[in-house]
């Protein structure tokens, strides 16, 4: 069903010499297709039995040599993000050069594709590429696993995105193991809304409105994991599911509309990405992606579209 972690780390096995020249990584965005939210756990976190998959929409991270810690960037969020210590590209560059003793010095530059607090884990995604592209620049030359365990201390989803793939989350979503379901791609199509929505007042709004179920499922769910092993998508259809689409959805009453025309252009399945407000639509094939895509852009049902497919790798150095 699953395997250990990072068991194929080839790609990780690289001398510990620093680049010269610019490390660029590119790092893709999530979905979530199961996210069961289970118990409020002492630390404000919340048991989470989830499976991740991650799409061919992408940030890069680029990491050259410097005499200090500067982030610049531009795309998605530009003028919005702090560029300072708040921003997770800078925490992830520290916490690397703390676990490995180097001084976090780097000029790094983000390009962003992924929309800010939409669901789809942007933020993240930005920390995992940091971590992999300072490994790299600085020579520190850490496991995949080394650098999964600093990804769990800066967010619940990182280590998922120096993964990739399509895998397990449990924990807080923080443990992640790749889930076999060969080579299967799927097809995507994401509403992206005006405004982000915060995650923890999703999880807030969740709580309120009753909360998750004393225990978390402990394994993934045997009906999408079948799902995911058939390879069709009407299939798959049948077996998403997100806890969190409902805070969303109360939070944002609007995004049912979104999530109406994305069916009504024919998509399989419509959900709430995340904590939202972006929306994921599975399709049968890229023709088809293609048709439901223009059909949500000739409506007014959101800020922009994009096609992806799934699952593809996570953080990887180009
Ligand atoms: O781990 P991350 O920084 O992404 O979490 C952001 C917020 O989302 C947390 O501060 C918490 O409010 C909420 N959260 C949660 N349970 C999780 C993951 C996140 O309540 N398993």
């Amino acid at each position: 069903m699953t395997e250990p972690l990072f068991t194929n780390d080839e790609e990780f096995d690289r001398p510990r010499l620093a680049a010269h020249g610019p490390v660029r990584v590119r790092v893709p965005a999530k979905i979530n297709l199961h996210l069961h939210v289970g118990r409020l756990r002492g630390d404000g976190f919340h048991e989470l039995t989830t499976v991740y998959h991650a799409i061919s929409l992408y940030d890069e991270v680029t990491a050259r040599r410097g005499d200090t810690l500067v982030l610049t960037m531009e795309g998605e969020g530009t003028g919005l993000l702090p560029l300072d210590e708040d921003n997770l590209v800078v925490k992830a560059a520290r916490a690397l050069a703390k676990h490995t003793g180097n001084d976090a010095h780097a000029r790094l530059h983000l390009r962003k594709q992924i929309p800010v607090a939409g669901g789809l884990a942007g933020g993240s995604a930005d920390a995992a590429a940091t971590l992999v592209a300072c490994d790299q620049l600085w020579g520190t030359g850490l496991s995949r696993d080394e650098l999964a365990g600093i990804a769990a201390t800066l967010g619940s989803d990182i280590p998922f995105l120096v993964l990739g793939g399509t895998a397990l989350g449990t924990g807080r979503g923080e443990l992640v193991s790749p889930v076999l379901v060969g080579g299967q791609s799927w097809h995507w199509v994401l509403a992206v809304a005006d405004e982000g929505l915060s995650t923890p007042e999703v999880y807030r709004t969740f709580d309120a409105l009753g909360g998750g179920s004393a225990g978390a499922r402990s394994g993934p769910p045997d009906v999408l994991l079948a799902a995911l092993r058939q390879r069709d998508p009407e299939v798959l259809a049948g077996a998403l599911a997100n806890d969190l689409q409902r805070p969303a959805l109360h939070l944002r009453p609007e995004l049912r509309d979104t999530l109406d025309a994305g069916m009504a252009a024919g998509a399989l399945a419509g959900m709430v990405s995340g904590s939202g407000p972006t929306c994921a639509f599975l399709a049968a094939d890229a023709r088809h992606a293609a048709e439901i895509a223009a059909d949500l852009e000739a409506g007014e049902v959101c800020r922009a579209v994009r096609t992806a497919i799934g699952p593809v790798a996570g953080a990887r150095v180009l």
